[in-house]
């Protein structure tokens, strides 16, 4: 089955309302998912997963440093071809979102667009994470998918 693993950091649970609520909208598609906070999380998770979703809030311009910790920790783990998205509340600014993508591309993750909430998510953001997990939820069952057609042709 395929399987998308989430994990966050958070200070005031905001990012952590987003990736719970990501996890809602990809387990309507059937798919397997794991949800962890950062603290609990170690880069084996990460192994099997068709699709990792990374959050962090922006505090000073930067991610939270246990999510910065993590992602540097993935450095020699082969995540080339997953599909990724980054994500996290924000007060002002977008800057922990768009380093968390950039590292994941350095790694060769194939990300979907970013997903960025002011503060608090309300049920109109909630909602539209839950989208999010749907989305990438679709993308990994359609490359599976795929896979199987490849399959039943070369038989
Ligand atoms: C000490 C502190 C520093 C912050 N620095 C920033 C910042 O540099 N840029 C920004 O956009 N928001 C900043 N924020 C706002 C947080 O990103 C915002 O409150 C966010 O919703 C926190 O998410 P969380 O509940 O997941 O921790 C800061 C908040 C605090 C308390």
């Amino acid at each position: 089955m395929p399987k998308l693993v989430i994990i966050y950091g958070t200070g005031s649970h905001n990012t952590e309302k987003m990736a719970q609520a990501i996890e809602e909208g990809a387990r309507t598609q059937g798919i397997e998912t794991i949800l962890k906070n950062v603290s609990n999380a170690d880069k084996s998770d990460l192994y099997d997963a068709d699709a990792i979703a990374i959050g962090s809030p922006n505090y000073r311009d930067l991610m939270m440093p246990s999510v910065q910790k993590f992602l540097d920790q993935l450095a020699g783990v082969n995540l080339s071809g997953k599909i990724g998205l980054a994500f996290g509340s924000y007060g002002w600014g977008l800057e922990a979102v768009q380093a968390i993508k950039k590292q994941l591309i350095s790694y060769g993750v194939e990300m979907i667009k970013d997903l960025c909430v002011k503060r608090m998510p309300g049920e109109e953001e909630l909602e539209i994470c839950r989208s999010a997990g749907s989305l990438l939820a679709g993308k990994i069952n359609d490359k599976e998918v795929k896979c199987a057609a490849l399959v039943i042709r070369s038989v």
